[in-house]
């Protein structure tokens, strides 16, 4: 069974969507048969993978019993749309309405290499589906201020997942996203967030850029509109493989890196 991971955050808009979709195409590159799975209405993951609006069925079609999942794989990812949100509501007053979408990711999880889960901003019941569905969560902040009693909040629904649902579950990491470093206070979260959770602080910040906005607006991966930028996700999957205990793709990270970021080429192993 390939690990699955869910990207989540207690709020809105801090990279999650921008991250599943950049690591996919990091994991991809490395030669990884990987899926992407759309769980949050919005759909931004899905335009962003390109994804036909008219594509049927999406994942809510999936939670609803009325497709398979494996059917609703459109090129890379399992999209979505409001009919996800019409599922979820369906969802809520039935028995195993958590385990709804560990259930129908199971066939898939035997097939792909990797299972990357796009939450929606809000820590309900699609949250709570992904992270009983997931092997691993990485939580994704801002610098913001409150973000830290956010980010408390996610650890508690992470682990009210761990301890009823998925014993397995495992925090793979804590990501700070559009982070401008040049702020103090950026740097003083950074530091508060190490103080937190120590170890489980990837020690990549992702920087803020306007080329991601751009690049999503494109649907193009970032490491095919500005390299430079995307050497950050690069670095980040850096860390996820030896937290994954995949050591062996680093090397083929390594070469990856010197090809796409020349300038940063050992960047990601030294
Ligand atoms: N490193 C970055 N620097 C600057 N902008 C970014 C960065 N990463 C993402 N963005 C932009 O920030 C906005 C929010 O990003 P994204 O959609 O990935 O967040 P999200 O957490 O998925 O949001 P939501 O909670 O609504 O699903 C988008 O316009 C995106 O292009
Ligand atoms: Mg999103």
């Amino acid at each position: 069974m390939s690990e699955a991971i869910a990207v989540l955050s207690q709020k809105g808009g801090t990279g999650k969507t921008t991250m599943v979709r950049s690591l996919a195409d990091v994991f991809e590159r490395l030669g990884m048969d990987v899926l992407a799975v759309d769980a949050d209405p919005q759909g931004n993951l899905s335009d962003y993978f390109d994804a036909d609006p008219n594509s049927h069925p999406t994942l809510g079609d999936v939670l609803q019993g009325q497709a398979r999942a494996a059917d609703a794989v459109h090129g890379r990812v399992v999209p979505a749309n409001l009919r996800l949100a019409e599922a979820e509501l369906g969802l809520a007053g039935k028995i195993g309405r958590e385990v709804t979408l560990r259930n129908a990711l199971r066939d898939l999880r035997r097939s792909k290499d990797l299972i990357l889960i796009d939450c929606p901003p809000t820590l309900g019941l699609m949250t709570v589906n992904a992270l009983v569905a997931a092997t691993h969560a990485i939580l994704s902040t801002e610098a913001q201020y409150f973000s830290l009693q956010g980010m408390e909040q996610a650890m508690q629904v992470l682990d009210l997942a761990r301890d009823s649902l998925n014993p397995e579950l495992e925090l793979l990491g804590v990501c700070l996203n559009i982070a401008n470093m040049r702020t103090r206070h950026a740097r003083q979260t950074l530091e508060a967030l190490r103080e937190r959770f120590g170890d489980k602080l990837f020690r990549t910040v992702i920087r803020q850029s306007i080329v991601y906005a751009e690049s999503a607006e494109r649907a193009i991966p970032i490491l095919d509109y500005r390299p430079e930028k995307g050497a950050d996700y690069l670095l980040l999957t850096g860390e996820i493989l030896r937290r994954l205990g995949k050591q062996e793709m680093l090397e083929r990270l390594d070469e990856l890196s010197a090809e796409v970021v020349p300038a940063r080429a050992g960047a990601t192993t030294g």
